[in-house]
């Protein structure tokens, strides 16, 4: 829930301007989401929103349907962000719901799973994530699952400042691309891990150098142009 009109302006026109060096993507409150479709229309930087409904139309007030987003021309959107599970008690089986209706509509659904501190510390970030993960291996074709974008974000590490080490992701990231290329193999390979959680200019580069780590999921270090861009260049 940041940004505004005039914020957003600055922002967008700073990203859209940026040689692609990496592949960008913003992903914007609903209210900003033609704002981003006006801005970036013909760049290459791709848009999305930060949720979508599980369902597909109907009496669901205050919800945001996958095809809406479709209408509007997004190319992505987060599933089962950390704050929505916790704030908006999302399931596992509501999360794995909300990718199958994005990837319905040519959504691509960004997932995200991620352990509480607590949940670290008694040793069950693997049985976590890998409920997490569970629910979506189990809900979607193969198709639908060599076209998702997995992110891991350790929910101790958001906006926090703590970063996990990079040895602590890339350990979590190979376990959770185990789990799909259990799955299958290939589709396993080809998947975009992203890590998020206190993702700075500073660390981008270490972090990104894991075998296992295919980007970021960047919060507040995306809201200032020179520090997003400089994770993108990393
Ligand atoms: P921070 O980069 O602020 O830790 O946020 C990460 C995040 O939750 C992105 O969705």
């Amino acid at each position: 829930m940041h940004g505004s009109l005039a914020a957003n302006v600055t922002l967008l026109e700073a990203i859209k301007a940026a040689p692609a060096s990496a592949r960008l993507a913003v992903c914007a409150p609903f209210p900003y989401l033609a704002q981003c479709q006006a801005l970036l229309a013909g760049s290459a930087v791709a848009w999305g929103a930060q949720d979508v409904s599980a369902e597909a139309r109907g009496a669901f007030t205050g919800e945001v349907a996958a095809s809406m987003l479709a209408e509007f021309g997004a190319s992505y959107a987060l599933v089962g962000h950390s704050e929505r599970r916790s704030y908006h008690g999302e399931t596992d089986a509501t999360v794995a719901a909300k990718a199958v209706r994005a990837l319905e509509f040519g959504i691509v659904p960004v997932v995200c799973v991620g352990e509480s501190l607590a949940q670290r510390e008694a040793g069950e970030t693997e049985a976590v994530v890998g409920r997490q993960l569970g629910a979506v291996l189990e809900a979607l074709s193969l198709d639908q699952l060599g076209r998702i974008v997995l992110a891991y974000e350790p929910v101790w590490a958001i906006g926090t400042g703590k970063t996990a080490s990079s040895e602590q992701a890339q350990a979590v990231h190979a376990f959770l691309r185990a789990q799909v290329a259990a799955r299958d193999a290939g589709v396993a390979a080809r998947m975009a891990m992203l890590y998020g959680g206190s993702v700075k200019p500073d660390n981008a580069a270490e972090l990104f150098s894991m075998p296992d780590i295919d980007g970021g999921l960047i919060g507040g270090a995306s809201l200032k142009s020179d520090d997003f861009l400089a994770i993108g260049n990393a």
